[in-house]
């Protein structure tokens, strides 16, 4: 069919077509946003899942609802061994200036400051490390050195800059879980400060399944400061509407059968529903788009998969950790062959690979540092990546 009118959007972070199945997080979110407009206490909301479920645009879904409120916002994406100061700045920077205050010259100043103690006394950095905020950093705020204390000061002030008009201020953090230890800590103890204040801001994040066990590891209240939401696949009929909605608005549909064998292939996660019906709607001559349409756009779809999706995050691990992703696919239970939900024992993926598991653990850090896997339990880890088993033993 014409591919100029294709609708469907894979890609990271790409806006799907018809967010699909994600109405009771949009819905939470208004609540949240209400609530805490009016100084009530809430808890945030953290998105998390595997990769290619949406949690990215979803959480851009969630930084449009807080706009549609006039709250400024700001969004970050955490990287390893990056620290906050720099990012977050920016991020509040965004979020005052979309909040329009007349007077948030002091508040700006302080932004300022906190992101230039990173660079010490270095005077050329803190020139390159303050883009674009005009405002004189005001010394003596936010810039002890101690990112808790600083972090606190900081959001207790845009908070009050936010308060002042009766609007908020929400952060957005996506891959969350790379923050580092000291990071996440600070920002817990952050949000519970402003919170206990019954200041305007929240932070809301989104990252890996662990992340959960990366909050609660660092401040065991973060329970309490959090709600998590697991995002995850899409039922059969959420997947439907994401594949029929978008083509009905080109004038097209799939027969029934079409959309079981889409259901089949793509297990209902959001990248691959995208993937799938871009592949499958060029490689149709018409509509409704059938089944046989579905068998002969499949193959093409996983070869792009293969090389897009899992091939480039394959090719970020070594020889040495390529065994041991291999070994976690065959160390699958035979009830999930895929990996796609199941993780595996540590201990299991050693015995595969006939190796003391301790001698293995370089292998399995590096991976975990890499985001190919996650451990979030004690001794079991799984792939970050959906249907990533399948792939290995397809293509390994
Ligand atoms: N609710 C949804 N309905 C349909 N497609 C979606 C949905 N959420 C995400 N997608 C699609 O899935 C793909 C991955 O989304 P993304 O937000 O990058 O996932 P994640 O951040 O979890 O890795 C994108 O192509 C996006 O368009
Ligand atoms: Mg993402």
């Amino acid at each position: 069919m014409d591919p100029v009118r294709n609708p469907y959007a894979p890609g990271a972070g790409q806006r799907p077509p018809e967010l699909a199945g994600r109405d009771e997080q949009l819905r939470a979110f208004d609540v949240v946003l209400e609530r805490i407009a009016r100084g009530r206490p809430e808890r945030s909301l953290v998105l998390t899942g595997l990769r290619g479920v949406g949690k990215t645009v979803l959480l851009n879904a969630l930084r449009s609802a807080a706009v549609r409120r006039s709250w400024g916002t700001g969004k970050l994406e955490a990287r390893p061994d990056q620290s906050l100061r720099r990012p977050l700045s920016g991020a509040l920077h965004q979020a005052v200036r979309e909040l329009g205050h007349p007077d948030a010259d002091h508040v700006l100043g302080v932004i300022r400051s906190f992101a230039e103690r990173e660079a010490g006394h270095d005077a050329k950095l803190r020139e390159r490390w303050s883009p674009g905020i005009d405002a004189p950093a005001v010394r003596g705020r936010a810039d002890s050195g101690d990112v808790e204390i600083d972090l606190v000061e900081l959001m207790t002030d845009v908070g009050g800059l936010a308060a002042d008009l009766g609007r908020g201020v929400a952060v957005f953090i996506d891959e969350m879980q790379d923050l580092g230890p000291a990071d996440v800590s600070a920002l817990c103890a952050a949000c519970h400060e402003v919170s206990q204040s019954g200041l305007p801001v929240i932070v809301v994040g989104a990252g890996l399944p662990h992340l959960p066990a990366v909050l609660s590891a660092s401040k065991s209240y973060s329970e309490r400061l959090f709600s998590y939401q697991r995002i995850d696949r899409l039922t059969r009929a959420e997947a439907d509407r994401a594949l029929g909605a978008p083509a009905a608005e080109e004038d097209a549909a799939y027969d029934d059968d079409a959309l079981a064998a889409m259901y089949d292939a793509t297990g209902g996660y959001p990248y691959f529903i995208q993937a799938y019906g871009k592949t499958v709607w060029d490689l149709a001559p018409r509509s409704p788009i059938t089944a046989a349409d579905v068998a002969v756009g499949a193959p093409e779809a996983e070869r792009e998969l293969a090389v897009g999706f899992f091939g480039s995050r394959y090719e970020r691990a070594t020889p040495g950790e390529r065994d041991y992703l291999r070994a976690m696919a065959d160390a699958a239970p035979a009830e999930d062959p895929d990996n796609s939900v199941g993780d595996v024992a540590t201990a299991d993926v050693a015995s595969v690979l006939g190796k003391k598991p301790q001698s293995l653990s370089p292998a399995r850090d590096s991976l975990l540092k890499k985001g190919l896997i996650y451990s979030a339990e004690r001794g079991r880890i799984a792939f970050t990546v959906p249907h990533f088993g399948r792939y290995l033993r397809r293509h390994g």
